[in-house]
């Protein structure tokens, strides 16, 4: 165990670090660095879903004033030959997906870019291409592992036996929509070379969720070596995932700066582009198959999950997650198949795998608590598991049991009517749900190095703590600093965190819900060391760096956060419109570090799982292969006027194991499990069991609603 931090900073709610630079506008996002003469880039895209590109003519965009250069896949400069296919823009003619990038003008400006772009002829040779996910297609496939790197499938015993004897079952299919990431800022890159030997060769300003993996990705794809190219990124807005990789945009803009070296090319990808190349929720069909006894004692567990991915490259989310570690059961199935269609690759969205893979397993333990005549908060407390059912090790904590009964009374469940279809209030129907939640700890020791150095002039900030850490607007400036605050033992005013650049200490993505616990686990190594060395009088200049120590926890510990998310809802007699006047999510996270920046990630977490539960779809049109609600118009994201009152609490949690401030994530638990406990409230509103996300007033339309 780490010897823990004495808390005076962490668990105060102190102000935003970074509040006052962004209210007053003086925050630098990617785009708005100042760069000298920059020049504009408008894409290209392909107007088919699959087939090669046999000519492109440039002439009347070529001929704009204002121009400078067109790229196509006939003379852009080669990349890497074994690039990342999903990076490698413009290295041959084939097209993989309708909306692929497949020239690009730069101009003098954005307009001249952009009516340049549209001047672009593109010719195709035009193949059939097939976008349609289905559980019964041939030529489904299982991937060699999931994302990151989890089994495909899982056995324990014999889960068919199970099903096939068991008193109370549900075996149904439950699906999840193909979701798009709507950061508030869109995907930035400003790329610029600046010629010759310069070091560095190349900086980027871009809007990532990590500089460095930015950074090392790019080095690869220009066989560059990594100390020669800088990403710069101190403000992002919003990225849940869609910023963890770089997609396409960031490969051709630099390879379009290289035709216009020394002068900064700057791309801002427009809100219509981010729905073809930077990444997606792939849709998901799961199979769930629920086996008990006549007390609600699951004796079996299944999910056989159906999803996609591209031709061109593959991820495979990790959708069957939850279903291994969730609850007690002594036979457990979990399997991924794949098909591959002619769309962008999927990637990662907010809590990729345990999000849609809690919707199928909480909707389900819903139909089983009324197959077994059980409260559905008792039945999971029937099954809560004495150690973690896919490795055998004891947990952490795991406090998902005192989730639910704080939860429930602090949301009144007692009062709850125990059938559905019970209360009607004027034109509505009344009903509320529960549903689980959990997120694991993720963490990598020795992926982060922070430094920490000593300025005798300053006023405020002495101590400069750095670190290549990413703030997406979730608050890490300040909790950083709080915790080298209380490492140091000094004022968090003492505390200068500088972030957001390539130039600082290496450090790992901001995903998984892992940053806190990787930088904040390096900064309290450094800020250790730096105190053995020099002791509370250092001089001027002294700095140490360190890593987060291999501590061998997660070899001993099944680490994860929990939460019980409760929901109540109402649905109109007539119309079937659904409103949800009441969403509670209680989650055990560890200590939180800052109530103020924690509450605003549950919370929000929480506002993104009622948008995938009741509005978030990406409409496929197959037969052009696109997504056709491209744009915030068509594809509804909750607004203030769908969220009433949605309320983040958190039960007191002591754990030394993840990290030595004693946090579990908090990025991501905040959505997983919000759909299924709106899902299971909609049921106990008015009888109707909807297992296909969104669930749209049509679902729950039905002349039997009115009275
Ligand atoms: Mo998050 S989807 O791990 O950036």
């Amino acid at each position: 165990m780490s010897e823990s931090l004495h808390p005076r900073a962490m668990g105060t709610a102190r102000e935003r670090v970074d509040g006052w630079a962004k209210v007053t506008g003086t925050a630098p996002y990617a785009y708005e660095h100042r760069v000298p003469d920059p020049a504009y880039l408008h894409p290209v895209q392909s107007t088919v879903a699959r087939g090669r590109v046999t000519e492109v003519d440039a002439r009347a965009a070529t001929a704009l004033d204002g121009v400078l250069t067109v790229l196509t896949p006939f003379n852009a400069p080669r990349l890497r030959r074994d690039a990342d296919p999903e990076l490698a823009v413009l290295q041959s003619d084939e097209v993989w997906f309708r909306g692929q990038l497949v020239a690009a003008v730069v101009a003098e400006t954005p307009e001249i870019a952009r009516q340049a772009a549209d001047l672009v002829r593109v010719a195709y040779e035009v193949r059939p291409h097939d976008v349609t996910l289905s559980a019964d297609r041939a030529d489904l496939y299982k991937p060699d592992v999931v994302n990151p790197k989890h089994p495909t499938d899982t056995l324990t015993g014999d889960p068919d036996t199970a099903f096939a004897s068991a008193s109370r079952a549900v075996d149904a299919t439950y699906t999840t929509a193909m979701y798009h990431n709507n950061p508030m800022e869109p995907h930035t890159t400003v790329a610029l070379w600046h010629g010759g030997n310069a070091s560095p060769a190349l900086t980027l300003y871009d809007s990532t969720q990590g500089v460095h993996p930015l950074r090392d990705a790019v080095a690869a794809l220009f066989e560059l070596s990594p100390d020669r190219i800088r990403v710069v990124s101190p403000y992002v807005g919003g990225g849940f995932g869609s910023k963890g990789m770089p997609h396409a945009h960031v490969a051709l803009t630099a390879l379009a700066a290289t035709r216009v070296e020394g002068r900064a090319v700057k791309f801002a990808v427009t809100r219509q582009q981010m729905f073809s190349f930077v990444g997606y929720r792939t849709p998901t069909i799961q199979r769930m198959r629920l086996a008990a006894d006549a007390d609600g004692r699951l004796t079996g567990i299944s999910n056989d999950v159906v999803e996609l991915t591209s031709r061109y490259k593959e991820f495979a989310e990790q959708t069957g997650l939850p279903t291994r570690t969730m609850y007690a059961a002594p036979h457990r199935r979990t399997t991924h198949r794949l098909a591959a269609l002619d769309l962008s690759v999927p990637s990662w969205m907010r809590a990729p795998g345990e999000c849609p893979g809690m919707f199928a397993p909480e909707v389900a333990m819903d139909e089983l608590a009324e197959a077994c005549g059980l409260d559905p908060i008792e039945l999971r407390i029937r099954n809560e598991p004495e150690r973690d059912p896919e490795s055998g090790m004891p947990y952490s904590t795991r406090n998902f049991v005192a989730c639910l009964t704080e939860g429930a009374r602090w949301f009144g469940w007692d009062s709850r009517p125990r059938l559905p279809r019970s209360t009607l209030d004027g034109d509505w129907w009344v009903g509320t749900g529960v549903a689980g939640s959990t997120y694991p700890v993720l963490r990598r020791p020795g992926s982060a190095w922070a430094s920490v150095r000593y300025r005798a002039d300053a006023d405020r900030g002495r101590y400069e703590v750095s670190i290549g850490a990413a703030d997406l607007g979730t608050g890490a400036w300040t909790v950083l600093t709080q915790i080298a605050a209380d490492a140091l033992d000094v004022s968090p005013d003492d505390i200068e965190v500088r972030i957001g650049d390539s130039d600082l200490p290496r450090a790992p993505v901001a995903g998984g819900s892992s940053g806190t616990t990787n930088w904040g686990s390096a900064v309290v190594a450094a800020a250790r060391r730096f105190r053995d060395k020099y002791g509370f009088t250092p001089t001027d200049g002294d700095e140490f760096a360190a890593t987060m120590p291999d501590d061998g926890h997660a070899e001993r510990f099944a680490m994860a956060a929990y939460g019980a998310q409760f929901a109540e809802v109402r649905v109109n007699v007539y119309t079937g419109e659904i409103r949800v006047p009441r969403l509670l999510g209680v989650f055990a996270v560890g200590r939180v570090i800052n109530p103020r920046t924690a509450r605003s990630q549950l919370v929000g977490g929480m506002t993104m799982g009622l948008s995938m539960a009741l509005h978030e779809t990406s409409v496929l049109d197959e037969r052009l292969g696109f997504v056709v609600n491209h744009d915030l118009a068509e594809y509804h994201i909750a607004t203030c006027a769908d969220v009433p009152s949605v309320e983040a609490r958190w039960i007191a949690e002591e754990d030394p194991y993840p990290n030595p401030m004693g946090s579990k994530g908090i990025g991501e638990i905040g959505i997983v499990g919000t759909a299924a406990a709106i899902a299971n409230a909609v049921y106990h509103a008015t009888g109707i069991r909807v297992r296909d996300l969104p669930i749209t007033n049509d679902k729950v339309f039905e002349p039997a609603l009115v009275v």
